[in-house]
């Protein structure tokens, strides 16, 4: 049945990578209204049992869902979509649009067939992630290389701390092989807070590579759903600024700020 009124869309993540989906989102349907909710309190979920993550997603996306009247959820997180999408399906009666690495596209890209998946130590070890790999990887051999330490130095950039150039460099490191007079010429992000450091990555890289972002994918997989589920996409102007909220409550530092000004998003203090 069609709808009047734009979409409502929950945008989630464990804390700003969420940031790095919100521009394509609006590009790809620029009258949704957005609530993000990013669950700092319990930030780095790729430090999380696989468990512990899928009950704490239920349960943290239960209250916004039911009293904000959100029409669809956009886990923008690879470390909770690689485990917990179909609880999370089956927990809420609304399209769930997750974020995985983007193989099948970096498959496609490739042209030395040397691919490497940057995620979340989590991500990187998760059947979800080798399932891909056998289906969609073929003709190239990936390397996976799980970080601990980049979500928060990305999360630290936002806040107006500039992340030491050495930090990365030795996070990215191992993404980069030769093998048999060939280069790795493909990055996945495969963590939704790497794109936010995709301008330092590219300083620093030992050579040039192209860093995939899935960010205008996921916005296209999200605009044809709520299409097809009867709202009005890419038709109508773009949206009031959305709120974005902090399970923690926390305040926030003046640089964070000005980055939420640029977004479009206006902090709402209610912890969950
Ligand atoms: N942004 C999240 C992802 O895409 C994870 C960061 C974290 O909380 O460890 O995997």
């Amino acid at each position: 049945m069609p709808h009047r009124r734009p979409p409502h869309i929950l945008l989630f993540d464990s804390g700003l990578g969420g940031l790095s989906v919100l521009s394509a989102l609006r590009n790809a349907i620029p009258e949704a209204q957005i609530t993000y909710l990013a669950d700092d309190a319990r930030f780095p979920y790729g430090a999380m049992q696989d468990e512990e993550l899928a009950l704490r997603l239920c349960d943290v996306l239960a209250a916004p869902i039911a009293e904000r009247g959100v029409d669809a959820i956009l886990i923008a997180c690879n470390t909770a979509s690689t485990t917990a999408l179909p609880a999370l399906r089956e927990a809420f009666a609304l399209p769930v649009i997750g974020t995985v690495p983007a193989i099948k596209p970096a498959a496609m890209l490739s042209e030395n067939g040397l691919v490497s998946v940057l995620g979340t130590s989590a991500t990187v070890r998760r059947d979800y992630t080798h399932t891909l790999i056998a289906e969609y990887g073929e003709g190239c051999r990936y390397t996976l290389v799980g970080s601990s330490r980049l979500a928060a130095l990305a999360e630290a950039e936002m806040r107006g701390e500039r992340a030491p150039d050495d930090a990365l460099r030795s996070e990215i490191a191992p993404c980069f092989i030769e093998s048999e007079g060939k280069r790795t010429d493909v990055i996945v992000l495969g963590c939704t807070h790497y794109p936010l450091l995709r301008h330092r990555f590219e300083t620093i890289a030992p050579w040039p590579v192209t860093w995939l972002d899935p960010a205008p994918a996921i916005a296209r997989r999200a605009a044809n759903l709520l299409a097809e589920s009867g709202f009005p996409v890419g038709v109508g102007n773009r949206s009031e600024p959305g709120e974005i909220v902090f399970t923690s409550g926390r305040a926030i530092s003046p640089a964070l700020a000005a980055i939420f000004e640029k977004y479009g998003l206006v902090l709402v203090k209610n912890a969950q």
